[in-house]
């Protein structure tokens, strides 16, 4: 099936055929990262804006690289240096860039569902780059595809996500597509922080850290999100580590080929041990590079690329 959506704004509403198309694209532009002439001409003339209003180290200039591979202009926005200081709202920032041509606008934004809003206000392409503590389509597309890429398949693997998946965009958008790619999910943490509730999204949920990790293929770590939090969670973070944080007895309890994931940023000896996380069935840096892919694609299809058919090999 050929790509057909101007936006990308979640997971959710995404079908299996569609994340297989922006997987299968970004592989091809992977592709093209591995040759001596990085850059491709497919978003010549394309102005690119980066509006974070929330920080960003991964997302953001994974953007950047990836607009100007595909030979875009790109604007990266500082709130902090912007007139949303002098209380200008979103909208209205948003019709200003767009008054100045912004082809594509990436928005993270600390309210759910600002993208969606975005993509009704204004005329330009839309893309999710993490809104609140609903999705983060971009991240669940390169995890997936560093879990496709390692394993050779999504379909059957047992994966856990462990951490904080209540305030958690990562784990929404992950959810979705590793349910709709044929994942099992299972989910682990306090049970303040990973609520019952989440077996409605076709997940095992349990708060048995043994138990979950066991027969994982995949072990995803999730950061505590403090900034979310509007309340302690759970007494301490020594209390966390000690029940939920992978130390090193726990990694070796779990499957020999288990592959090591986090989003980062990384809290080394909260969540992870630091040498778990720099062990060499970490993938976290890979995910990092495969991002460069998932962005390029990302970009490329909501500004009217079909599919891995257009890339040339
Ligand atoms: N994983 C992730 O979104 O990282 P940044 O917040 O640094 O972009």
């Amino acid at each position: 099936m050929s790509w057909t959506r101007k936006h990308l704004l979640d997971i959710e509403s995404l079908s299996a055929t569609e994340l297989t198309t922006l997987l299968d694209t970004a592989k091809a532009f992977k592709a093209v990262g591995e040759r001596a002439i990085k850059k491709v001409p497919a978003l010549r003339g394309k102005t690119v804006v980066n509006l974070f209003i929330e920080p960003s180290t991964r997302t953001r200039i994974s953007f950047e690289l990836a607009a100007m591979r595909l030979s875009a202009d790109v604007i990266n926005f500082s709130a902090e240096a912007s007139s949303f200081k002098k209380g200008e709202t979103l909208k209205d920032t948003a019709r200003n860039l767009e008054a100045l041509n912004a082809d594509v606008i990436i928005i993270r934004h600390a309210a759910s569902g600002a993208p969606h809003f975005l993509s009704r206000v204004v005329s330009s392409n839309i893309i999710n780059a993490g809104d609140g503590a609903h999705e983060h389509p971009t991240q669940a597309l390169l995890d997936t595809f560093t879990v496709r890429e390692r394993k050779g398949k999504i379909a059957g693997l047992n994966v856990t996500i462990l951490g904080d998946i209540l305030y958690s965009r990562v784990a929404r958008s992950n959810i979705w597509a590793l349910t709709k790619l044929g994942a099992k999910v299972t989910l682990c943490g306090p049970s303040t922080l990973v609520p019952r509730v989440f077996e409605q999204m076709g997940c095992r949920v349990t708060h048995n850290v043994d138990e979950a990790i066991a027969d994982a293929d995949v072990i995803n770590l999730l950061r505590i999100q403090h900034e979310r939090q509007r309340k302690a969670m759970f007494p301490s973070l020594a209390e966390y580590t000690n029940l939920f944080g992978l130390t090193k007895a726990r990694f070796a309890r779990t499957k020999p080929d288990a592959l090591i994931m986090h989003p980062g940023p990384i809290n080394r000896g909260v969540e992870i041990d630091s040498d778990v996380a720099d062990c060499d069935r970490s993938v976290i840096l890979e995910q990092v590079t495969n991002g460069l892919a998932v962005r390029m694609a990302t970009l490329f299809l909501v500004c009217g690329g079909r599919g891995p058919q257009e890339i040339a090999g």
